[in-house]
């Protein structure tokens, strides 16, 4: 039975270090073997075809070798959505749907046609999950890196986004005109000294330039704050992710430009994870 097999990987990946090493064992064997998991237990496949065993064995070898599951399945849910991954891009984490949550909260009709603004979008995580709960939204996600936008422009594509996202290599907001509704960022937060007391699976596989952000951690706030200040449409907001503890530093940042923080969230973990914040001329607006 395939089913026997479970245990073997599952072994093989916990030797690796990896903690749920049995679930993980399924999904690979899932995906190798092409067949969902409730008709493998029921039975629906004797045996492991040559060349599924050989896709087996190669993606059980990139596991216990900690590359990210997600990019060996080359997918990940976030929002209840799936979205194509691959080393271009960061892997979207569950607590970066709090950023989801804060800017939906901002906005007082999902049915107006807001226009949105992801800085460092990768995947398109945050801006496809946005468009898809905003059904007159249109919106812009920039990044650095062409090969992070050409998946994220097949995500909106899967997800039938597409005639509503776009996509632009771009620093920050450099050279960006027009103005925006909402902004959201999930920049790289981590301190450059940091990195090396990471997972293997971040720090050895996921983008360096998804990660650090100078010494300090701070660096990539400091550069987009003032093009949020410059963008941001009269009653708009920015809702940015933090790292751990960055928040009082990230607020400072952005009150230099003329934002204030007027709302802080935590993921499930109790960490503060993000910030909102509008032009301290609007107060008193929505
Ligand atoms: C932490 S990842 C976030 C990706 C995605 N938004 C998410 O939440 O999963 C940060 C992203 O910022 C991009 N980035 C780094 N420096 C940038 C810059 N100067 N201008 C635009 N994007 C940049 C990286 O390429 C990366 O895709």
């Amino acid at each position: 039975m395939v089913t026997a097999r479970v245990l073997e990987l599952s072994e093989r990946l916990a030797a690796a270090g990896i903690e749920g090493a049995r679930g993980e064992a399924w999904l690979l064997l899932e995906a190798a073997s092409g067949c969902p998991r409730a008709s493998l237990m029921a039975g629906g496949l004797a045996r492991l075809s040559a060349a599924q065993e050989a896709r087996l064995e190669t993606m059980i070898r990139r596991r216990a070798a900690r590359e990210p599951i997600a990019y060996i399945l080359g997918e990940k849910e976030f929002w209840s959505l799936p979205f194509e991954v691959g080393p271009a891009v960061l892997v979207p984490r569950p607590e970066s749907e709090s950023v989801v949550e804060a800017a939906l909260a901002r906005v007082a009709d999902r049915g107006a046609p807001l226009r949105l603004l992801d800085l460092g979008t990768g995947s398109g995580c945050l801006l496809l999950a946005l468009l898809s709960e905003l059904p007159q939204a249109s919106g812009l996600g920039v990044d650095l890196g062409a090969a992070a936008l050409t998946l994220a422009r097949r995500n909106a594509e899967r997800l039938g986004l597409a005639a509503r996202a776009r996509f632009e290599v771009r620093s920050w907001g450099e050279g960006l005109a027009g103005s925006f509704a909402l902004i959201v960022s999930n920049p790289p937060y981590v301190a450059a000294g940091d990195l090396a007391a990471l997972e293997p699976e971040v720090r050895a596989f996921e983008p360096a330039a998804a990660l650090t952000a100078g010494p300090d951690g701070l660096a990539a706030y400091r550069a987009l704050a003032p093009h949020c200040a410059r963008v941001l449409a009269p009653g708009g907001s920015v809702v940015l992710e933090i790292g751990q503890g960055q928040g009082a530093a990230v607020a400072g940042i952005l009150a230099s430009h003329g934002l204030v923080v007027i709302e802080r969230r935590r993921d499930l973990a109790g960490i503060e994870r993000c910030l909102v914040a509008r032009r301290a001329a609007d107060r008193g607006e929505r």
